[in-house]
């Protein structure tokens, strides 16, 4: 059975497969992939997934490795082994607000796709907030008046200041990471060691 990767579609799809693509692996057949959600090559099965969904296919052993974002690891806890910070998806946890006129409340309203990470910052920091969970598109919920901040990752802050906002605080920095399915580990160990080393190299780090 070939390994099973999982890779997180968008960003970080590209990036990896940049990256895995300067190592002797013929990946040709993901090049023209279309809509494609799961590939063969001819030593690999990739599957294509939203973040979270990758870090679920690794959790049951239906992929062996993934590739997801650390914002996901801290968000939703999946019983993975976090194996390696990869060199690309660099970005920020942060608190953003408004630039002009930030309100003043005395209980702040916090949008974020993220409610595990922001109540575990303003419990830490003793502050009470109400939460309000949103699918996407963060940056708009100050503006429109339905949550005073946002809690979200900013990579080059083009989406901040695009919609009026500047960052308060930067929480946590993430990255990419290699993640693996616990029991693959043991049992695929031969097949897996040669990819994992080729992933810690520092040689193949830009
Ligand atoms: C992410 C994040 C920000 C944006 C940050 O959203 O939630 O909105 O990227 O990137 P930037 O700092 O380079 O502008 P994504 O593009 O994943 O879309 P979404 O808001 O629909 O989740």
């Amino acid at each position: 059975m070939k390994i099973c990767i999982a890779l997180t579609k968008g960003r970080l799809e590209n990036q990896f497969l940049d990256y895995f693509q300067s190592l002797s692996y013929n990946l040709e057949p993901l090049i023209h992939k279309g809509r494609k959600l799961s590939i063969e090559t001819e030593q690999f099965h990739f599957i294509f997934a939203k973040g979270v969904d990758v870090a679920t296919y690794v959790e049951h052993g239906i992929a062996d490795l993934g590739v997801v974002g650390e914002d996901i690891l801290l968000e939703y806890q999946p019983d993975v082994y976090n194996l390696l910070a990869l060199p690309f998806g660099k970005c920020q946890f942060a608190l953003a607000e408004r630039k002009e006129h930030p309100p003043t409340v005395s209980k702040r309203t916090i949008a974020t796709k993220y409610p595990f990470v922001a109540t575990e910052y303003f419990r830490k920091k003793g502050e009470s907030v109400d939460i309000v969970k949103l699918e996407g598109s963060v940056e708009l919920a100050p503006i429109l008046g339905l949550a005073d901040a946002i809690i979200d990752i900013v990579e080059t802050g083009t989406t901040l200041k695009a919609n009026g906002l500047i960052v308060k605080e930067t929480i946590h920095s993430i990255s990419a990471r290699c993640i693996a399915n616990r029991s693959s580990l043991k049992i695929k160990r031969e097949k897996l060691a040669p990819i994992i080393e080729l992933l810690e190299s520092k040689e193949f780090i830009k």
